[in-house]
């Protein structure tokens, strides 16, 4: 979701401004990707290098994340869109960690839409994670080495019960996928526009779509006939 800080300045306004109005997108493309039919939304709030930015900005996006949490939770709960948090939830504050907590605990069971919010998430820590758990249990006995292939890999990924993603959007026209899933979009297709996030609406969402729809799939093979 980036752009969110030009998006501000051309207004002259501050940053913090551009985070609050990508609120209002996210609630477009939650919307957008229900009667798209859409089944798993991931939304990029919070990455592990945002924790570098002035505290004053870093207080703002949790400001954003709790009134997120508070004004969506039931929305989310009517439109049965369940909300899971991906990302080092122990480095947040108590009060933005309690609310994200129940805004996954109100929409557990969602069954039209999952939406997953990566919050203090960077792929990097993500797969060193993944590597740590496996190699506690190879250390405790439990685990050959051998038995350590991409699927049981991806078992240890926060993602470990999900598919890979089949299209990422990039906002703001960045050519670059920043520490993004790295491990699952190995063979995503990518949508760059240069639209910034706080812009973003569900016609650029369907438009990214459709965009989708046209490619050639191959997964690295040759297709037949
Ligand atoms: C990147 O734009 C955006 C972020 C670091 C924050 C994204 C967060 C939101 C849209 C808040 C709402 C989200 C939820 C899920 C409640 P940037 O600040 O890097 O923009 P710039 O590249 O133009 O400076």
């Amino acid at each position: 979701m980036d752009g969110n800080g030009r998006w501000a300045r051309e207004r002259g306004l501050p940053r913090e401004a551009g985070h609050l109005e990508g609120m209002k997108a996210v609630r477009e493309t939650v919307e957008g990707a229900g009667r798209a039919g859409v089944g798993i939304l991931t939304l990029f709030a919070f990455s592990t290098e945002n924790w570098k930015r002035p505290a004053r900005e870093i207080g703002a996006l949790m400001d954003v994340l709790r009134s997120f949490a508070a004004r969506e939770c039931e929305n989310l709960v009517r439109e049965r869109v369940e909300v899971r948090v991906l990302g080092e939830l122990d480095r947040l504050d108590a009060e933005s960690l309690a609310a994200v907590r129940r805004i996954v605990d109100r929409t557990r069971g969602g069954d039209r839409l999952l939406l997953n919010l990566l919050i203090s998430y960077g792929a990097r820590e993500e797969i060193a994670r993944a590597a740590r758990a496996l190699a506690r249990e190879v250390r405790e006995g439990l685990l050959d080495p051998a038995e350590i292939d991409v699927r049981r890999f991806a078992r240890e990924l926060y993602t470990r019960d999900l598919p890979d993603p089949d299209l990422l959007i990039r906002t703001s026209g960045e050519h670059r996928v920043s520490n993004f899933m790295l491990w699952q979009i190995a063979y995503a297709e990518l949508y760059i526009t240069p639209v910034y996030w706080p812009d973003f609406t569900r016609e650029n969402l369907f438009a990214a779509i459709l965009d989708y729809q046209r490619r050639e799939r191959r997964f690295g093979r040759v297709l037949a006939g």
